[in-house]
């Protein structure tokens, strides 16, 4: 029997969806992500992963704090898609020179080495954006943070922009009135904000974030009237007003190491390291969540969980591949 003109049609349909289906796939303008994305392609993702994590935070206990803020500045610029670890190319400025990023993100070698672990034992499958969200997990976790199921199944960027790294991520002289606005952009509630901001529980940052803080704050000539004294002479040592050009690091909280709720209990002493934390205890929104995650370290770890998830979810829209140098887009014939 010949088919019949709706037989050819109802099948010439089923033809065009499928390619749909297949460009949507590859072009992933929105990949599904979910758990246990790559437990038949690649089982052993996650140990990997949280090996080369551990290895690192033994060698480097710093690495933990460096390597879970990848998440934050990889996601917030155009979606999780790894952009961030593009390097520059002749063609395209990427991320890494960005005022918030260039001189201060660090450990990239950290991903590299998860990712050529990973093309060993499965090459080709898992992306780079996946091992920034892995690594970020398992940085808070062995610093004694929450830990939390990782949706997988992202695709790595083929571009990356210097351009909106500069528009987008925030200067420590944020305040909260702005940074509120921001994780708006971004659905993210005051809760995230305030959750997603104690992760300088843990890690340095260089006194360029904090001598306006104590010699100019907001072109007054003066200090931060909300700095607590004791803590503004002791950061007057570390921190000379030539620390403005200086590359001094200074630990964010009492327990760099530990991934805990001290940094809220700072707050309210008037002890946070940047504008951008010491603010979110001025605004009512702001104030109730870190008086509440100074209470109850469980409330934090439960609220900074579910933010990271959240951020976690931000997609591109744009086209992807799995790069197998997460430094370089592959190279395609
Ligand atoms: C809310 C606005 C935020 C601002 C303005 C901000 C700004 C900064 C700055 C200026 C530094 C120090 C960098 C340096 O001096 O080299 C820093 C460090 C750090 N940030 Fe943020 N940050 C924010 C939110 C976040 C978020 C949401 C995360 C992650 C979820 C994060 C994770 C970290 C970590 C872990 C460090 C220490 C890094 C290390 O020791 O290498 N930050 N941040
Ligand atoms: C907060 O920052 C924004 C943008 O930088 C600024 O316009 C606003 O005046 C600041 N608010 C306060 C209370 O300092
Ligand atoms: C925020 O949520 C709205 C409504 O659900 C959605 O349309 C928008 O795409 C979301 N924005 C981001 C950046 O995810
Ligand atoms: C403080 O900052 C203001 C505005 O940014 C600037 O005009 C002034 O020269 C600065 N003062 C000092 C002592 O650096
Ligand atoms: C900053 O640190 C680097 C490497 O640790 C060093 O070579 C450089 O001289 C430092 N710069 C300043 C201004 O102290």
């Amino acid at each position: 029997m010949f088919p019949t003109s709706s037989t050819v049609s109802f099948f010439f349909f089923f033809f065009l969806i499928s390619l749909a289906a297949l460009h949507g796939g590859d072009g992933a303008s929105h990949s599904k992500l979910r758990h246990g994305y790559y437990s038949t392609t690649c089982p052993a993702a996650e140990i990997t992963v949280k090996k080369v994590i551990r290895k690192n935070m033994i060698s480097e206990p710093r690495s933990a704090a460096s390597v879970m803020r990848l998440q934050f500045h990889d996601c917030f610029v155009n979606g999780c898609d790894a952009s961030l670890l593009l390097d520059d190319t002749p063609n395209m400025l990427g991320e890494k020179e960005s005022f918030a990023n260039g001189g201060s993100l660090r450990r990239y070698d950290i991903i590299d080495e998860a990712k050529a672990n990973l093309e060993r034992i499965c090459p080709g499958v898992v992306s780079c954006a996946d091992i920034i969200i892995m690594a970020a997990r398992d940085a808070v976790f062995f610093s004694g943070g929450p830990d939390w199921a990782v949706k997988l199944g992202r695709k790595d960027g083929l571009t990356a922009s210097l351009q909106d790294s500069n528009d987008i991520m925030p200067t420590p002289r944020a305040n909260a009135t702005y940074l509120l606005g921001l994780f708006q952009r971004f659905n993210l509630s005051a809760k995230d904000l305030v959750a997603l901001s104690g992760s300088h529980s843990i890690g340095k940052g260089d006194c360029i974030g904090m001598v306006f803080r104590l010699y100019n704050q907001s072109g007054s000539g003066k200090p931060d009237p909300a700095m607590e004294i004791g803590y503004r002479k002791r950061m007057e040592k570390f921190c000379p007003p030539w620390g403005a050009i200086s590359n001094v690091t200074v630990d964010l909280d009492p327990t760099p190491k530990v991934f805990d709720n001290k940094y809220y209990k700072e707050l309210i002493k008037g002890k946070g390291f940047f504008n951008s934390d010491q603010s979110l205890y001025t605004l009512p929104e702001t104030r109730k969540y870190v008086e509440r995650f100074s209470r109850g370290e469980k409330e934090f770890f439960e609220a900074f969980a579910k933010g990271m998830i959240k951020m976690g979810d931000l997609q591109s829209g744009r086209s992807g591949e799995i790069r197998r140098n997460c430094r370089v887009v592959n190279h395609h014939h």
